[in-house]
């Protein structure tokens, strides 16, 4: 006989905090994010600890290089998605640990015979200001000038005028080489009042460009996530099918941690695969997703480092409407929190656990994290941002980036689901979809930040651990959410306003 759960399973919407007493040394600037990503015995330390609460979703449309290193020098980690060729992700793994502070690749490349109207399209699909003119238009292409603002004048120069007729040209350049420092850099910019130096090889092959603002961004990031290299810790998507073969690459590109990708991680697949990875390597591996007691102890018992939770929660994930499988996002975390406690107390052995997908507002990390986990993974919260691999685009008068699900026809990651063998998917789990554009990483988790920092007071806690034990958390009626919101006024910005 089927066993039956009769009540409800909850999302985050439905709970809210309960303040505790706020002594006077609970403040935000006193709080403390850091958290434990892999497990550990009691009075140890972990291998790795996160120093903000947060990972990016193993996803296309999320986790390259580009948001790898941006996140991780916040605190933060990515894991690189999985669905692509394994030399493809390795060359990204690889790009982030290779990553210097204040050396960027370019991101915005066009061609000598292309136009001031090309330009225009590119800064205003990417906003950069600075445009290299390599001769292939490649972020690597022999060096031949560079475009700014202050190279042309709308109100005089016609759309279709080429490029190599306003570019400062390599000639007229101050440029680095290889092997300078980002001091010397520092110390050119300076000097020759620059905003960007770009640094070329012996070939004059753009390399990097250093950038004077990033220069001082730099400084301003105390918390970034270093290995004993200096290099920034990374994270990789990995299946339950190619395993053998994209282990081993990811390894040797210098993964710091791997996280099975898997819509349902109870199985026996994903037990093999963490075995295989426990056996074999020195690299820290999560498994995952599951949704109660019995598969976190599965995958805990598999050797899994940490445990990632969530099924069917995800923004754009349609896993429940499609298979009928998954549970509420609160009532999951909640019932693998309670396990991961028992489990401690028995064994002295602390399992981080990752709360993964269906993160609406940025008071549903905190209630994660005082419902237990230890991190949060997300999807649609940094696909917004300039950082994540897709394009800005415009739609009416707002500007949008794309988001798509792993499950969708268009990402066609069809080995995250253990069906078994190697037989794809024969439908979809996720969609196509648009998320408004929000701007950098760096300005949305500084004020995402700051508002956990500033609940977490409201509890009296200045640590995730102590918000953990001390949070009281309450369910909400659908009347009690009406009474939350703006209500019983006229608001103004729907056009009106008084004569
Ligand atoms: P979000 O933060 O709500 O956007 O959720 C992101 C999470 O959704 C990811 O970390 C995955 O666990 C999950 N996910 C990604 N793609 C798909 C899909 O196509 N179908 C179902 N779930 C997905």
């Amino acid at each position: 006989m089927a066993t039956y759960y009769l009540e409800p399973s909850r999302t985050f919407s439905e709970f809210l905090l309960i303040p505790n007493l706020t002594t006077k040394d609970c403040t935000p600037n006193n709080v403390d994010l850091k958290t434990p990503i892999t497990k550990f015995k009691k009075g140890e330390e972990p291998a790795i600890s996160l120093n903000i609460p947060f990972s990016s979703a193993v996803m296309q449309s999320v986790s390259d290089h580009n948001m790898a290193t941006a996140l991780a020098r916040c605190g933060g980690i990515s894991f690189i998605f999985g669905s692509q060729s394994i030399e493809d992700q390795a060359s990204m793994v690889r790009k982030v640990k290779e990553y210097k502070a204040g050396f960027v690749v370019s991101r915005s490349n066009l061609k000598p015979d292309q136009t001031l109207q090309d330009v225009l399209n590119l800064k205003e699909e990417n906003s950069h200001s600075t445009v290299a003119i390599t001769e292939d238009g490649t972020s690597s292409g022999k060096l031949l000038g560079i475009v700014t603002s202050r190279d042309y004048r709308l109100s005089r120069d016609s759309l279709d005028k080429p490029i190599s007729q306003f570019m400062t040209p390599f000639s007229s350049l101050i440029y680095g080489t290889s092997g300078i420092t980002l001091p010397e850099a520092n110390d050119l910019i300076w000097e020759k009042k620059l905003n960007c130096l770009p640094i070329v090889d012996e070939h004059q092959h753009l390399q990097h460009l250093v950038f004077r603002k990033d220069y001082d961004a730099d400084k301003e990031n105390p918390h970034g996530l270093l290995d004993t290299n200096k290099s920034y810790i990374v994270g990789a998507g990995i299946n339950t099918k190619d395993y053998k073969e994209r282990v081993p690459a990811l390894v040797e590109a210098g993964v710091d941690i791997l996280v099975i990708d898997s819509s349902d991680g109870y199985s026996e697949w994903q037990y093999e695969t963490v075995q295989y990875v426990k056996e074999n390597f020195d690299v820290k591996i999560g498994a995952g997703n599951v949704v109660d007691r019995e598969g976190f102890l599965y995958l805990v018992k598999s050797g899994a480092d940490f445990v990632k939770v969530g099924i069917g929660g995800g923004s754009i994930c349609i896993t429940r409407e499609q298979k009928g499988i998954g549970r509420g996002q609160a009532s999951a975390l909640m019932e693998v929190a309670e396990a991961r406690e028992q489990y401690y107390k028995e064994t002295g052995i602390y399992v981080p656990i990752c709360s993964d997908g269906g993160i609406v507002h940025d008071y549903h990390i905190t209630l994660a994290l005082a419902m237990g986990a230890d991190f949060v993974m997300m999807g649609r919260y940094f696909a917004r941002f300039d950082e994540s691999p897709t394009k800005k685009l415009k739609v009416g008068n707002n500007f949008v980036k794309e988001f798509w699900g792993e499950g969708s026809n268009r990402a066609r990651n069809w080995q995250r689901y253990d069906t078994g063998g190697k037989q794809g998917l024969i439908f979809e789990e996720g969609v196509d979809s648009y998320v408004p554009y929000a701007g950098t990483l760096k300005e949305n988790l500084d004020k995402t930040i700051h508002k956990m920092k500033s609940t977490m007071c409201n509890c009296g806690s200045t640590s995730i651990e102590e918000l953990q034990q001390n949070a009281r958390i309450t369910l909400v009626s659908a009347t009690s959410l009406v009474e939350g919101g703006a209500h019983d006024v006229i608001m103004k910005e729907n056009g009106l306003s008084a004569e």
